[in-house]
């Protein structure tokens, strides 16, 4: 009798469309401008043209953030294999831009899955075929979703961990309260005996942090004042895009960049609807807030992910303690 034995697992190719809802871009806008402390949700930023130019930001000489986190992954990636096991099913918040997720994708012991969770429906389908194609053995399973939002994450092959991956330091994005919050929600999807790695930029000298924010070549003014261009195109708003200067300080005490449009002239800005026009004066020097971006300590955020029910069991930077990747479990199964 022949023992045949199957080492290629029959893998999968499948694509939840959840139909994310960005929200309203017109009421939003309208809403954000109107309040006392104006603002626009920093969401609207990522249209086609926002993400062109936030891949610039990622390979300007400035913004240290993803070739640390790269750096720091390839280093780590044995151990992190080691510390999940074989058959893992890997989830990724945020996973369009596959390169950080390959590296883990690489060193882990035969994953079973990876299951991309994005808002941005083209990138995400061309990136998930991209990585089912090469990856033999891998089932992918891409949900397009918001992942800030409830949802069913896709029943997954394999016996192995829930390894969840949120790169970028996008988790400073949120206030920190929110980010307990979100962060409690994994901590309840994932369920008992999985991990989460999170990517999450450190406080240090603003002489070092500010220049991210605010690069010497303006891709990062244009990405920031994208939000009003964008406004132009899609809801024919007349923002004069020259009268507004992007802004970004880094706050100290908080230990957050503070992102900001500034109107160097008193102005109007008018935004058409069904119903009216809605005009919208400036002050000079009045600010929009679009973003922050908040940078912790090793402790803090340890302190911070405690508090969201996970355990903090492994950290790791790089030689320069720019940058830190955390290795958070849940509690056993
Ligand atoms: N998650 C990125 C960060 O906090 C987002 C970002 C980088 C950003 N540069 C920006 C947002 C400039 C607005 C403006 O690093």
């Amino acid at each position: 009798m022949l023992d045949v034995e199957c080492s290629r697992r029959p893998s999968r190719l499948e694509f939840h469309d959840l139909s994310p809802e960005l929200g309203d871009f017109r009421r939003e806008l309208v809403t954000g401008l109107s309040a006392a402390r104006k603002s626009i949700p920093c969401r609207f930023l990522y249209d086609a043209r926002g993400s062109a130019l936030f891949d610039r930001i990622c390979k300007l000489p400035e913004y240290y953030p993803t070739r640390t986190e790269l750096g720091i992954l390839r280093q780590i990636a044995p151990e992190v294999a080691e510390r999940v096991g074989p058959g893992a099913q890997m989830i990724e918040l945020g996973g369009v831009n596959s390169l950080k997720a390959r590296i883990l994708l690489d060193a882990l012991d035969e994953p079973a899955a990876y299951i991309p969770i994005d808002i941005s429906r083209d990138h995400l389908r061309a990136s998930a075929e991209a990585i089912y194609a090469e990856k033999a053995g891998l089932s992918v399973l891409a949900v397009c979703a918001d992942y800030t939002q409830p949802f069913e994450l896709p029943e997954a092959p394999g016996g192995g961990r829930r390894l969840g991956f949120f790169p970028g330091s996008t988790i400073g994005n949120l206030q920190p309260d929110e980010a307990i919050g979100f962060l409690a929600t994994w901590v309840k999807k994932l369920g008992p005996g999985a991990a989460m790695i999170v990517g999450v930029d450190l406080r240090k000298d603003p002489a070092i942090l500010e220049p991210a924010y605010d690069d010497a070549q303006g891709v990062t003014a244009d990405f920031s004042r994208n939000l009003l261009v964008r406004a132009n195109r899609e809801l024919g708003s007349d923002f004069d895009i020259d009268a507004f200067a992007h802004r970004s300080r880094y706050d100290v005490p908080s230990g957050r960049i503070v992102i900001n449009l500034e109107s160097l002239k008193a102005q109007t800005v008018t935004i058409p609807s069904d119903d009216g026009s809605i005009e919208i004066r400036f002050a000079q020097g009045e600010r929009i807030h679009t973003e922050d971006s908040y940078k912790y300590s090793l402790e803090g955020f340890k302190t911070l992910a405690s508090a969201a029910g996970f355990r903090p069991t492994a950290h790791w930077t790089d030689e320069n303690q720019l940058f830190s990747v955390h290795y958070l479990e849940t509690a056993e199964g």
